[in-house]
């Protein structure tokens, strides 16, 4: 079990490491390299709790608390978001330290007494509101949306320290606390996954809050997940900036899955063509891969190229999840086509087209469909299709 980290001065990690979850919010989101709960103790005249854990670490949260400080001592507790992986220790925190002042929203209010069948009273927070410690203030913000109703940030200005919750978060379990303590390529991938399968939809929002934040003095973020950004703040920000405002590079993801193998044939002829025109491209077969990850490889690139053998009159069940999530998370500024073998009747570029242009994707050709097996006509058909891909994002 971890212990309290001093993360500045007087201000403490006491949060909680998931080494061994490997899926989150339900079977939603693949955690490969597990996660943390991170609530934050800060110290003063008076002293302030920053979001608690979920429920089944709340005795680590008890002891790192009792490290630094004692449940007796807690004035204020900040709420800011419901979500049961930061909320489920609330209750019994609140039976420990009855004397505590809760500060959250009104969505965050109505949604904690609703969730834990509470009675409990809340000071609701607007943005701009602070609360004094002492030498320390706590200034909250609104965050409706990034990533539910409830949602806000907290800022300690004399500190510099953004609690941003889940935004700039990672599913990252590790001994260190720190971003500097990490592998960073492997950090960004995982601050990319994350964004790319929660914050997506919201890039609108999270574009307008990265303006609104860029007023304050930020030197430390300190999200509820994975690492701080203690040397890196700049860098997570610039991410942020690039993901919400739906900058991609050259670089085409090819999805397919395929029972007998021609659809695989057209989805190789357009990998080889994409990487002859000098394209960065990436070849997913869905049925072996992660959605999760998968999602995550579509954020930075600029063309989705999906492949399905005609099953039912329809696409293969294996994309069914894949094709729905992207439509959920509306990439933005997308170029796509789809291609597919089929035996009769065909439907399975319908089908995936649908799903695309319901995500938002720009198709730049009708699908190509072929029966049975790919002549060596079609393949150029396939070729001439990635060579348009090419020429676009070369262009672009
Ligand atoms: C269970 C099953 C259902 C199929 N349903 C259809 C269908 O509804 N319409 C159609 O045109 N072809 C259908 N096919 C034929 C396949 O689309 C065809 O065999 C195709 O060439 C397979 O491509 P692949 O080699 O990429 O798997 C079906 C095949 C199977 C095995």
């Amino acid at each position: 079990m971890l212990s309290a980290v001093e993360i500045l001065s007087n201000i403490y990690w006491v949060g909680a490491v998931d080494w061994n979850i490997r899926y989150f919010h339900g079977p939603a989101f693949s955690t490969h390299q597990g996660t943390t709960y991170n609530a934050y103790l800060i110290k003063d005249e008076k002293t302030a709790l920053v979001d608690t854990v979920y429920q089944p670490f709340t005795q680590d949260l008890i002891k790192n608390i009792e490290e630094v400080s004692s449940l007796s001592s807690i004035d204020y507790i900040v709420v800011n978001h419901i979500e049961s992986d930061h909320s489920g220790a609330f209750p019994e925190i609140m039976r420990l330290a009855p004397q505590a002042q809760v500060y959250c929203t009104q969505k965050a209010a109505e949604g904690l007494n609703k969730l834990y069948g509470g009675n409990w009273e809340f000071n609701i927070i607007k943005t701009g509101d602070e609360i004094s410690l002492g030498g320390k203030t706590l200034r909250f913000i609104e965050a409706p949306m990034l990533h539910w109703p409830d949602s806000m940030f907290t800022y300690c200005p004399e500190a510099s320290l953004l609690l941003p919750n889940d935004a700039f978060g990672q599913h990252i379990a590790s001994s260190s606390r720190f971003d500097d303590g990490v592998d960073l390529p492997q950090l960004m991938d995982e601050a990319a996954k994350y964004y790319a399968n929660i914050l997506y939809p919201f890039s609108a929002l999270v574009a307008r809050k990265l303006n609104e934040l860029s007023g304050l003095e930020i030197k430390m973020i300190a999200p509820s997940h994975g690492v701080i950004w203690r040397s890196h703040p700049d860098k997570i920000v610039e991410a942020y900036s690039r993901w919400s405002g739906g900058k991609s590079k050259p670089k085409a993801v090819v999805v397919y899955d395929t029972m007998w193998g021609s659809t695989e044939k057209m989805a190789l002829t357009l990998l080889d063509t994409l990487m002859e025109q000098g394209v960065e491209a990436k070849l997913v077969k869905m049925s072996i891969s992660d959605r999760n990850d998968v999602i995550k490889e579509i954020l930075d690139a600029k063309a989705l190229l999906v492949g399905s053998p005609t099953f039912n009159r329809d696409f293969l069940p294996s994309l069914s999840a894949f094709l729905d999530d992207v439509k959920g998370l509306k990439p933005k500024s997308k170029i796509g086509a789809a291609f597919g073998s089929f035996g009769w009747g065909g439907g399975a570029l319908k089908g995936i087209e649908e799903k695309l242009q319901e995500a938002g994707v720009e198709l730049i050709q009708p699908g190509i469909g072929v029966k049975w097996a790919p002549t060596e006509e079609e393949l150029t058909s396939c070729r001439e299709l990635a060579m348009k891909v090419a020429e676009r994002l070369n262009r672009e």
